[in-house]
């Protein structure tokens, strides 16, 4: 067919700026696709409710594997998060040779092998760019750019709610309690904000940069996990007259442990860090990620890690590439041949 349909599952803050952006620019993406997009239906659980914005009312449904199964959609876009019922959803798309654009990175962290073994199984893509950081394009570098390189490190500021509670922590000596409610007031946390500062949020994005980086499969759980809430003015004070700065980091590494097996450690946990450091100026609820690689030296990679618009730029980046591929015949980067690299344990160099 010369059009590419698409279907949207999930209608939320990032669903709708990506329905908004399919329409705005929809001269633009026809032209660099060669061939126009159709949004064929959108899957969300209440269609009564008010999105604001002008969506053809025509385009809901709630039953989400129907319009999965529709032999018209080339296209799947998940945006609803969590495991189940997106991880059916989604292998099922898979199986039945359907690209597939997601921006769950807790379904990717969890089970993201699941996904991959379904694409392998139906012939199909997986595109994930979205899943991580926001706006920044850092998973295509990753999964493209640096396939050639051998990147030793990922070093990253990758939940934007702990960041800014943190660099407010820093330019007005509040404490952890005071920061937060700022942060929530301000919109930046969430009711419920335990998912950012303990830090559960950004290791499940650490999995997904440490298998992309290191050709492996790492999961949420492989990962060291120490949360941010127990840092003290008094913390960041100390670490101020020491010239350095705290920041909830992840910490990616790959290379021989003591028996010089080769093998990775993740981990995410408050670290200070010398206010030199690229990653101490990052300040606001951005997100960066510092990366090292053997031939490619140091790389930093910068921008806004949330919020509708900036994630909905990176879905829209799939959904072009997705759509040009299907187009052209031609694959993206498969991971189901990842294999698993050891895991080392925490305290062991
Ligand atoms: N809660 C996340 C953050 C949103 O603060 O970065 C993006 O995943």
């Amino acid at each position: 067919s010369d059009k590419v349909r698409l279907a949207l599952l999930g209608c939320g803050t990032v669903g709708t700026e990506v329905v908004r952006l399919l329409h705005e620019q929809s001269a633009d993406l026809t032209a660099r696709i060669g061939a126009p997009l159709e949004l064929v239906g959108i899957a969300v659980r209440r269609p009564g409710r008010q999105r604001g914005s002008d969506i053809d009312p025509a385009l809901f449904t709630t039953d989400a594997l129907g319009l999965v199964k529709r032999d018209d959609v080339d296209v799947v876009i998940e945006v609803v998060g969590g495991i189940e019922p997106a991880r059916s959803w989604l292998t099922e798309a898979l199986r039945a040779g359907k690209s597939v654009v997601t921006a769950n990175k807790a379904l990717l962290a969890e089970d993201g092998a699941t996904l991959h073994d379904a694409a392998a199984e139906g012939g199909a893509d997986l595109y994930y760019e979205a899943a991580v950081a926001g706006a920044i394009p850092l998973l295509r570098p990753l999964r493209e750019s640096l396939h050639g390189d051998r990147v030793t490190r990922v070093t990253g500021i990758v939940n934007g709610t702990t960041n800014f509670i943190l660099s407010s922590m820093d330019a007005t000596g509040a404490g952890f309690g005071e920061a937060l409610d700022e942060a929530t007031e301000l919109g930046y946390a969430e009711a419920d904000p335990t998912a950012d500062v303990e830090g559960f949020d950004a290791a499940a994005k650490a999995a997904i940069l440490a298998s992309l980086a290191f050709h492996t499969r790492v999961t949420a759980a492989d990962v060291f996990r120490e949360g941010m809430t127990g840092v003290t003015a008094a913390d960041m004070a100390s670490a101020k007259e020491m010239g350095c700065t705290i920041k909830l980091l992840c910490i990616a590494q790959r290379g021989p442990d003591s028996a010089g097996t080769d093998s990775v450690s993740v981990r995410v946990h408050p670290a200070m860090i010398p206010r030199s450091h690229p990653l101490a100026g990052v300040g606001d609820a951005f997100n960066a990620v510092f990366v090292e690689a053997e031939a490619a030296g140091q790389l930093m990679f910068y921008g806004r890690g949330a919020g509708g618009t900036p994630t909905a730029s990176a879905v829209l980046g799939d959904i072009v590439a997705a759509a040009r591929n299907r187009l052209s015949g031609t694959r993206a980067p498969s991971e189901s041949s990842y294999a698993h690299l050891p895991i080392r344990p925490i305290g062991e160099s």
